[in-house]
C-alpha cells in the first residue's frame, strides 16, 4: 500500500521516516518542488532500513505526481514554516497558493486518496484543500489536535512525574492561541487530572500548551517537526490499519457542536474510510464559549482566504 508525503522539509521528511521505520506503509513516496531534496532525503531514510530492520521503501521525486498515483493517503506538508515573530496566520498568502496547486495535482493523480493537511495556518489550509479537491469532508482533514494534545500530555507528564502514556486528553478548536484544552476530559490512567494537580499549575500548563508552537519557534528559529511529523504519521496509521482511533482532527463542521461551515478540531473516529464519526461532547458553558472564540478566529482567517481566492 502506498502513502505519499508532499513536501520533503522538516515535517514531511520526519513523517516519511516514521511511516517507514514503523512499517505503516510498504511504499512511501516523498515529493518536493526543490530538485533533489526529496530524492536525497528518501535515499537517506531507505538507508536506515538495514539498521532499523524494516523493509518499507521510501522513494523521492521532484514534482513528478505520476509517482503518487494509487496512494491511499496523501499528507500535505508543503509550505513555509513560521519564523520568530510570525503567527501561523502570517503564512496564508504563500501557503494557500502552494496548497491549492498541490491539491489539484493530488486529486488528479490519486483521486481515491484520503488527504491529511499539515501546512499552516492549519484550519484554513484544510479549507483550501477541501474547496480545491471537492472531496467529501470525511476524506479531507487537518493534523493539529494530536500535536497540541501531545504537548499538553508531555507537560502534564513532567509536572506529575508519570508516564505520558498514561495521560489521556483532548484539545478541540483551531490550531492557534484560541485552541480549547479540556481539563474536564483529561485523565491519568482514568483518574481525573484535577485530583492530581492544583488548578493554578494546570492553568499554567494549559497556557504553555496554547503557546507551545511559538515556544519552539523561539528556541529553534523555525517551527517544530519531530512531534508534528509523528502526529501526521499516527493519523495515517489509523487510516491504513483501520484502527478506529479517537483523535482530535480538524474538519469542516456542518452542524456538529452547533457550528456550521467552519474548520475546527473535534474528536473523531479515524479508520479506513477517513473520519468515520464525529464525537459530540456535552460541553459546559465555559467550554462552549472558548470554542465559539476559536470559531470566530478561524472564520476571520477563512474570510482572508476567500478574499485571496477572489
Ligand atoms: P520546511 O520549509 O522544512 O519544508 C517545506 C517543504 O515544502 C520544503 O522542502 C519546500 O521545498 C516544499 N514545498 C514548497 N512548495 C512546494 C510545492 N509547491 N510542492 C511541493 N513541495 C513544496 O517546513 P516544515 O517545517 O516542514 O513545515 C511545513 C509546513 O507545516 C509549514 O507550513 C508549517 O507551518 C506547518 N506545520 C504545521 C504543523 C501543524 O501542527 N499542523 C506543525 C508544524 C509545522
Ligand atoms: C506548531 O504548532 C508551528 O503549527 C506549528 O509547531
Amino acid at each position: 500500500m502506498k502513502v505519499t508525503v508532499i513536501g520533503a522539509g522538516n515535517v514531511g521528511a520526519t513523517c516519511a521516516d516514521v511511516l517507514a521505520h514503523r512499517e505503516i506503509a510498504n511504499e512511501i513516496v516523498v515529493l518536493d518542488i526543490k530538485e533533489g531534496v526529496a530524492e536525497g532525503k528518501s535515499l537517506d531514510i531507505w538507508q536506515t532500513s538495514p539498521i532499523n530492520n524494516y523493509d518499507s521503501k521510501t522513494t523521492g521525486v521532484t514534482n513528478d505526481y505520476s509517482a503518487t498515483s494509487g496512494s491511499e493517503v496523501v499528507v500535505i506538508t508543503s509550505g513555509l514554516p513560521r519564523k520568530p515573530g510570525m503567527s501561523r496566520d502570517d503564512l496564508i498568502e504563500t501557503n494557500s497558493g502552494i496548497v491549492k496547486s498541490v491539491t489539484e495535482n493530488v486529486v488528479r493523480y490519486a483521486p481515491d486518496a484520503i488527504i491529511i493537511v499539515v501546512s499552516n495556518p492549519l484550519d484554513v489550509m484544510t479549507y483550501q484543500a477541501h474547496v480545491t479537491s471537492g472531496l467529501p469532508n470525511t476524506r479531507i482533514m487537518g493534523m493539529a489536535g494530536i500535536l497540541d494534545t501531545a504537548r499538553y500530555r508531555a507537560f502534564l507528564a513532567d509536572a506529575l512525574h508519570v508516564s505520558p502514556k498514561d495521560i489521556q486528553a483532548i484539545i478541540m478548536g483551531g490550531h492557534g492561541d484560541t485552541m480549547v484544552p479540556l481539563p474536564r476530559y483529561t485523565t491519568v490512567a482514568g483518574i481525573p487530572v484535577s485530583e492530581l494537580i492544583d488548578s493554578e499549575k494546570l492553568d499554567a500548563i494549559i497556557e504553555r500548551t496554547k503557546l507551545g508552537g511559538g515556544e519552539l519557534v523561539k528556541l529553534m528559529g523555525t517551527s517544530a517537526w519531530y512531534a508534528p511529523g509523528a502526529a501526521a504519521a499516527q493519523m495515517v496509521e489509523a487510516i491504513v490499519r483501520d484502527q478506529k482511533r479517537v483523535f482530535p482532527v480538524c474538519m469542516k463542521l456542518e452542524g456538529e457542536y452547533g457550528i456550521d461551515d467552519c474548520y475546527l478540531g473535534v474528536p473523531v473516529i479515524l479508520g479506513k474510510n477517513g473520519i468515520e464519526k464525529v464525537i459530540e461532547l456535552d460541553l459546559n458553558g465555559k467550554e462552549k464559549a472558548l470554542l465559539e472564540t476559536s470559531r470566530e478566529h478561524v472564520k476571520e482567517v477563512m474570510a482572508v482566504l476567500d478574499r485571496i481566492n477572489g
